[in-house]
């Protein structure tokens, strides 16, 4: 009706507009009802005004702009800033414009500050004005949203890079059946050497890791000994070993290794049983799978948990395919610590500098984020212990095991030389299979969902998954500390990176779909109020709905909580991060309103190794303290950050947990720079020594960061560059004008003997940034790259409509009010009052971020997640529509019923053996069918899983420490 209605179809033919217009939410609701003339009338006039506007915008000058919107808008401050209502005869329903001005000019809404979404950088730069505006039936302070999302950047603004798609080397190489077979023996019998070898190491020569040393939590940070991964890992060792002896036997040049084996597949060959089972996907199935299978249904590996790592550009190995990278002049490249030292600065105690607008939420967030989507496979002996690469003095050991590359530390370090200490432990990535079982160079696996799909809530297996879940009410298991839900304890010591020694009673970790959630505050907080968020969801879908069973309503809790990290991460995040320009090129912003209808079947959606292992390290945030800022707004106690990681029990008492958020909302973060606090630098993971008075000492991430892009072959900064159409810099003086300090070109001079080596990381994190945002151009360029994937490579992305698991429109409106200062608002202790920006510091100068009463933050009403009696939502807005998705829970509901009849006669035996099948298949959808067995399963398959988790997790590490 409204889309078709003669008198204004006219008005809205640019997609954007339309949209505009349509999905204005509830306090700006516009509901045209047919043959209401008077109203289509004043429709009209505010769509001439859209068109009028976007004519306007075409100005390239401000003061064009400006004549030009004196002349044509009515410039009486009283209606910039009016609320224009319009009733219906009943008086109920209500048409609100709101129309307004932005500051430089623009035409625009009155919205709440964190809705106006697709143009947030806009409101940054141009809503000093404030206007009114509706929030949960409140007349509130919003700011003016410009309409117009076809921005377009002059050409100062515009970004000076475009992503340009590689032409990748090929070689071609013949091998005959006999030379393959004879491949398989000699790599069969290299890993037989290998695992003799590795006895060695880890049981007569002792090179395992000792607990509560920092190596040991570097280690731990990647989980406990999984014997998936590790089945997966060996997999893709057997594939290079293979890749190995054919170019041994066949002599071939590292380009030729690296070029032309990464073609030829392992299928058809002995080795196939090697290769990744593809799962069966049924399209229909409206949930994601907890390991992210079947997302793509042509690619179902693809963005799967325990796949690998997706590459823009063939990896950097001195070899071709395995060995770490060598500099062009043939000679080591400078080692991590040196340039640690001699390019990045410490700060300790005051120096630090802040950031001016952004909080410590910000980096928070995008911990938070890193830890939902991506998480590198690290090598472990077979036996699941932790590789010790230095020896027990930290001096490099006289044997290596063949996955370490110890990071060397000079005599005259600054920090470790005064604890005598020349050695940090570095243990490689391990290999993982490809996803097409081809042979070729070493790939490293993301053992998470590559999708922002809250697995760091959820989990990222089947099994994980079960033990975060309490089977009653669709709801996630919980403690109580204090009377206050809590995330559950890690009874089974599963995070083994945890710093209690003495766990018992409250002392304890806490235990999450995510191996890194004891890490630090920060992360702890937000892992328990997105376990809260799903909970509370969860309550409300069963009152809604009393005929949905647990799984129902653990479904569809989690895909709003899907749903909430995604808008959250685009509206809020990114638009901060990477500025106007790069997500208008990338198209990341958000619809205002409808469906989106761009899902890319061929975009593949998996982490990028460029983004993981280099471009997302976003450490030079991360800020010494944590502030713990009671009611008052006075700072009660401040934590250092090297004294509290692995341990969250700080975080009990009551109170603290308020504390900890207030802080984290109220502190400036560090600035994007080439200073980091020396907690992450010298003092990861810190312990104290028993010698040197006591002193604390840890590792250095800075240095991790570095051997960790060379472990995983990633290119140098010139190859990158190249990539993103950038100039290639020459020599190190033409770097001068690019970095952010313009001294640092000399820094890389004296440590690096030339352009083509420098590491991506490194010069990442020097750029001088864009004009908005926190990156410079080379970064910015792979992680526009990396969401780019993440939003269209998504089939589950939560704008995207006509699918069988689409929300409603009604729905989508809802979740489009979600902000993180709602979430704060609805799951912590006591916290009443915070800034709508929850990742941008209260601003007081231009009243743009106020902190509020929460009741003056949106929040999503549940009700249009109602199924009625005939199976319909209760939509709200433009009237209730049932969509695919109700209709395929009805069907569930339906085939529960059946079901249930069905196997009212069937033998508790034969139910377990079809189960057990699933055991490892993460298969949901069959477990799905079966309610009546499904919590006998659960339990059973749960203390099955309980043992053997036991099993191998309590390997007897040596406990001598030396500190
Ligand atoms: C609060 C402080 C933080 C600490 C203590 C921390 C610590 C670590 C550690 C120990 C690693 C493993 C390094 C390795 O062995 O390769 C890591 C990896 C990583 N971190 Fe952080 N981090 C912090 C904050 C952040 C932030 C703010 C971001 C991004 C916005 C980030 C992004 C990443 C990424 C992308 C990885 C790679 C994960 C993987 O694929 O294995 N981290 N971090």
């Amino acid at each position: 009706m409204f889309y078709n209605h003669p008198n204004i179809v006219n008005a809205y033919h640019h997609p954007i507009h339309d949209q505009t217009l349509i999905s204005i939410p509830e306090y700006h609701q516009i509901i045209i009802e047919e043959n209401e003339d008077v109203k289509l009338i004043e429709k009209r006039d505010f769509f001439n005004g859209i068109q009028r506007n976007r004519d306007f915008n075409r100005f390239d000058n401000d003061n064009n702009r400006r004549q030009f919107f004196d002349k044509n808008f009515d410039n009486d401050d009283d209606d910039d800033e009016r609320i224009n209502r319009f009733e219906n005869n009943d008086g109920k329903k209500i048409i609100t414009t709101g129309q307004c001005r932005t500051n430089d000019g623009f035409m625009g809404v009155c919205w709440p500050i964190g809705l106006c979404h697709y143009q947030y950088g806009n409101v940054r730069y141009s809503s000093k004005q404030s206007c009114r505006t509706l929030v949960n039936g409140k007349n509130v302070q919003g700011v003016c949203c410009p309409l117009d999302v076809d921005y377009t950047p002059n050409s100062r603004d515009r970004i000076p890079y475009r992503l340009t798609k590689p032409r990748l080397p090929r070689e071609s190489i013949r091998i005959t059946r006999n030379e393959f077979l004879r491949a398989i023996q000699q790599a069969d019998a290299d890993i037989t050497r290998y695992l003799v070898l590795e006895e060695k190491f880890t049981g007569e020569l002792g090179q395992v890791q000792i607990a509560f040393t920092p190596a040991f939590f570097l280690q731990m940070m990647f989980g406990p000994a999984d014997q998936n991964q590790q089945l997966t890992n060996l997999w893709g060792f057997r594939a290079l070993q293979l890749t190995r002896a054919l170019g041994e036997n066949l002599n071939l040049s590292p380009k030729q290794l690296r070029d032309g084996l990464s073609s030829i597949s392992m299928y058809g060959t002995p080795y196939e049983q090697y290769c990744l089972k593809i799962p069966d996907c049924d399209e229909r199935y409206p949930y994601r799978t907890i390991d992210g299978s079947c997302n793509n249904i042509r690619n179902p590996l693809w963005g799967k948990s325990l796949t690998q790592f997706e590459r823009l550009l063939p990896p950097e190995y001195s070899d071709g395919i395995s060995e770490l990278r060598i500099s062009i002049n043939g000679r080591p490249l400078p080692p991590p610590r040196a340039i640690s030292t001699g390019v990045f600065e410490t700060s300790g105690q005051n120096d630090a500098r802040f950031s001016d607008r952004w909080n410590v939420m910000f980096m928070q967030w995008g911990q938070f984020l890193d830890h939902d989507i991506t998480l590198g496979s690290s090598t472990r002996a077979s036996n699941g212990q932790g590789l010790l690469c230095c020896n027990r003095t930290n001096e490099q050991g006289p044997l290596l095991h063949p996955a370490c590359r110890p990071i060397y530390l000079p005599v005259d370090d600054p920090y470790y030389s005064r604890f005598n200490r020349h050695c940090n432990n570095f243990v490689r990535n391990a290999v993982g299979p490809k996803n097409s079982c081809n042979l070729g160079y070493r790939e490293q696996t993301n053992t998470v969902t590559s999708f922002i799909d809250a697995s760091m809530i959820y989990g990222n297996d089947f099994n994980r998954s079960r033990l975060v879940r309490s089977f009653r009410n669709g709801h996630l298991k919980i403690r109580k500390i204090n009377n206050n839900e809590w995330l559950p304890f890690d009874t089974m010591n599963n995070s083994l990176a945890c710093a209690i020694r003495n766990r018992q009673g409250n002392n304890r970790c806490v235990f999450a779909g995510d191996v890194r959630v004891n890490q630090q505050f920060g992360i702890t907080s937000l892992q328990l109020l997105f376990l809260r968020e799903h909970n509370r969801l969860a309550k409300q879908l069963a009152k809604l709905n009393s005929a949905w069973d647990d799984e129902i309503i653990y479904q569809e809790a989690r895909k709003i909580v899907s749903a909430e990290m995604q808008h959250i991460t685009y509206n809020e995040f990114l638009p901060e991060a990477l500025g106007r320009n790069v997500i208008r090129h990338y198209g990341l912003s958000l619809q205002p309103n409808g469906h989106c209808l761009a899902y890319d079947r061929d975009l593949n959606p998996s982490i990028l190794n460029e983004f993981g292992a280099a471009a997302f390290r976003w450490h030079t945030l991360v800020q010494k303290y944590y502030h713990m800022i009671n009611g008052n707004n006075h700072i009660q106690q401040r934590y250092e950050m090297n004294r509290i990681f692995n341990n969250p029990t700080f975080l009990y008492p009551n109170g603290s947990l308020d504390q900890a958020i207030r802080g984290i909302l109220k502190q400036p973060t560090e600035r994007f720079d080439r200073i980091f606090t020396e907690d992450i630098k010298n003092l990861l993971f810190a312990q104290q020594t028993r010698t040197n008075n006591n002193q604390r000492v840890g590792m250095d991430l800075i240095s991790i960061n570095i051997q960790r892009g060379r472990d995983h072959g990633i290119p140098t900064y010139n190859q990158i560059r190249q990539l993103c159409g950038l100039q290639l810099i020459r020599n190190f003086q033409q770097l001068r004008s690019l970095l952010r300090n313009q001294d640092d070109w000399q820094r890389l001079s004296q440590i690096y003997s030339h352009v083509d080596d420098i590491d991506f990381w490194v010069a990442g994190n020097l750029e001088q940034p864009l004009q908005e945002g926190i990156l410079g151009p080379t970064f910015s360029c792979i992680v526009g790259e990396q969401f780019r994937r993440l939003k269209y490579g998504d089939r589950y992305w939560y704008e995207n409509g006509q699918m069988q698991h689409s929300f409603t429109i009604e729905q989508l409106t809802e979740l489009r009010k979600i902000t993180l200062a709602r979430i704060i608002c609805d799951n912590s202790d006591r916290i009443h009052r915070i800034q709508p920006l929850a990742m941008v510091t209260i601003s007081k100068q231009l009243s743009l971020n106020p902190e509020l009463d929460c009741s003056s933050i949106p929040r999503i009403d549940l009700k249009p997640w109602k199924i009625n009696v005939n199976g319909r939502n209760r939509g709200g807005g433009g009237g209730g529509g049932r969509n695919s998705n109700s209709k395929a829970i009805d069907r569930k509901i339906q085939r529960n019923q059946s079901n249930r009849q069905k196997n009212q006669n069937r033998r508790f035996n034969g139910q377990l053996r079809t189960i057990t099948k699933y055991d490892y298949n993460d298969d949901d959808r069959k477990i799905f069918i079966r309610p009546k067995f499904r919590q006998q399963f659960y339990n059973n398959h749960h203390y099955h899983h309980q043992q053997q988790q036991q099993q191998q997790t309590n390997i007897p590490y040596p406990f001598n420490s030396i500190f």
